[in-house]
């Protein structure tokens, strides 16, 4: 063992005890090349050291300058800007923009972005028509996810295993067709799922609203002429769709790089990413805090509840989050939006279990122990569901925002990245070698060890087995 006289200040000292070998792996950017750790070989070993993070508890996989968050001090910027300032000023496609491409766009590179965008929002007829074959009541989450995925047979050549696996590292303007089309059509795909969901006919873009404004038109608009939404409510789903928009390799973001790290065409990895995002204890968690408020019904219940959840019964969703050890800044903007919208439609009497429930789980030992404060999802819902919208939706209103971020990674990755197929190792816990047995020969699933196989023939082999069995 030769320990380095004067190791760099910026490294890691590691004395694998197996061999006596001593390495010095350089540390950058806080963290260290998992890669280094190949060189560790137990003698006689084909296989090196590896690194074991179930979840990826404690695992960079990408660099990326897009989103920034500090969990302990509760702080979230988008490329340096602070979120707070963004949803007081900014608007939602000026966000899509920053994210996407790095800088806020200016007055012309704002108009041509929103002209783009906007001219993306229709949707090819046989899509529409897609759309209508769902059942009357299938989940619109489920109808994002599967139209998501349909567009790619309508828009081929942006499969690059079609062209060539390197389209999009050579080709901006063909990205940049990719993201026009995937983040205007997004809002019109969840619109129609809605539409479809309450039953009514799919309305048609207007083009010359904003973004929210268009997609609550989409959503609201029957045979009123001239008929234009509450600029308080598109306002507040403006900012909704600001605090939605990326959140650094959250599961659904981490599922985008993933997924597209194969190559496969955008539309499919944004389905892929939807998918990932629907489960509840991701995006699918504003509609599970709606039905638990639901469930608890008034605020005398609210201790009970809590008992039940500190004997892990069940969790409080909308609360946690594997970064925030703090308040979720996104969750401080949502319930002071969720009072503005309340004057316009009226107070939803859920907000008073919210509070309450909030209130008592930060001042209990259980939650301040394990640092669990509010997430973004838990006064979301009492605002959609304010606005009049379906449980079942609230994760599509998640997950349409969420687009500009995926898109962002997307972008990012594939010029970042140059084509890294993402491909995590595992630690083989399984069986030995063993062979195959006819399952007339097997037992209450205990498989016995398998015969010798000897020389003499099939008859005698299964003549032998029957006497072990
Ligand atoms: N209710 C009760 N206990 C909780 C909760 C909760 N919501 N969240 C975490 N805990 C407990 C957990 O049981 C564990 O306790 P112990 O140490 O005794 O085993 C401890 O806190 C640490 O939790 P964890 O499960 O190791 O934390 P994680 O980082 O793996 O999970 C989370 C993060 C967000 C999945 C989790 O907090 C959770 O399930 N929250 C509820 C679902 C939710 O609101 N999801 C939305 C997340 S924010 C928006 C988004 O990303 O979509």
């Amino acid at each position: 063992m030769v320990l380095p006289t004067r190791p760099q200040a910026q490294s890691l000292t590691v004395l694998d005890n197996r061999t006596g070998k001593v390495f010095e792996f350089p540390i950058e950017n806080n963290s260290i090349e998992a890669s280094h750790f190949k060189d560790l070989v137990e003698p006689g070993q084909d296989e090196p050291l590896r690194i074991y993070d179930p979840a990826f508890q404690n695992t960079a996989v990408a660099k990326s300058a897009i989103c920034y968050i500090d969990g302990d001090k509760g702080i979230l910027h988008y490329r340096g800007y602070p979120i707070e300032e963004l949803a007081e000023k900014s608007t939602f496609l000026e966000v899509a923009y920053l994210l996407i491409y790095g800088e806020l766009p200016t007055k012309p590179q704002a108009d041509e972005w929103s002209h783009q965008i906007m001219r993306h929002t229709f949707l090819h007829f046989q899509v529409g028509q897609l759309m209508k074959n769902f059942n009357y009541d299938a989940h619109p989450m489920g109808m994002f996810i599967s139209v998501m995925a349909g567009m790619s047979t309508f828009h081929a050549e942006a499969n690059p295993s079609l062209t060539n696996t390197d389209l999009y590292l050579k080709n901006e303007k063909i990205r940049n067709q990719q993201i026009h089309r995937i983040l205007g059509k997004a809002a019109t795909i969840a619109a129609s799922s809605y539409r479809h969901r309450i039953g009514r006919e799919h309305n048609m873009p207007r083009n010359n609203l904003s973004y929210t404004e268009n997609f609550l038109f989409m959503m609201d608009h029957l045979s009123e002429e001239n008929y234009m939404p509450n600029p308080v409510l598109s306002k507040a789903l403006d900012v909704l769709f600001i605090l939605h928009a990326d959140h650094e390799l959250n599961c659904s973001t981490a599922a985008m790089r993933h997924i597209s790290s194969s190559k496969v065409d955008p539309y499919c990895a944004v389905a892929g990413a939807a998918a990932a995002l629907y489960g509840p204890l991701h995006g699918g968690a504003c509609e599970a805090v709606l039905r638990m408020l639901e469930e608890i019904g008034s605020k005398e219940n609210v201790p009970a509840f809590l008992e039940g959840v500190k004997k892990k019964e069940r969790k409080l969703m909308g609360f946690g989050h594997r970064i925030y050890k703090n308040y979720d800044p996104r969750a401080r903007i949502i319930k002071k939006t969720a009072y503005q919208v309340f004057e316009v439609v009226g107070s939803e009497p859920l907000i008073d279990i919210a509070i309450a429930l909030e209130q008592a789980a930060l001042s209990d030992p259980y939650f301040i122990e394990r640092q669990l404060y509010p997430n973004v999802d838990f006064y979301s819902g009492l605002i959609y569901k304010a606005m009049g919208f379906p449980t079942d939706f609230f994760p599509v209103l998640f997950a349409t925002p969420r687009v500009a971020g995926w898109l962002a990674h997307w972008n990012e990755a594939v010029v970042d990245e140059g084509g890294k197929i993402w491909r995590p190792r595992q630690i083989y816990t399984g069986h030995e070698k063993r062979s195959y047995i006819p399952s007339e020969y097997r037992k209450n699933n205990i498989q016995t060890a398998p015969p010798q196989i000897s020389p003499f023939s099939k008859r005698s082999m299964v003549a032998t087995w029957s006497s072990k069995l």
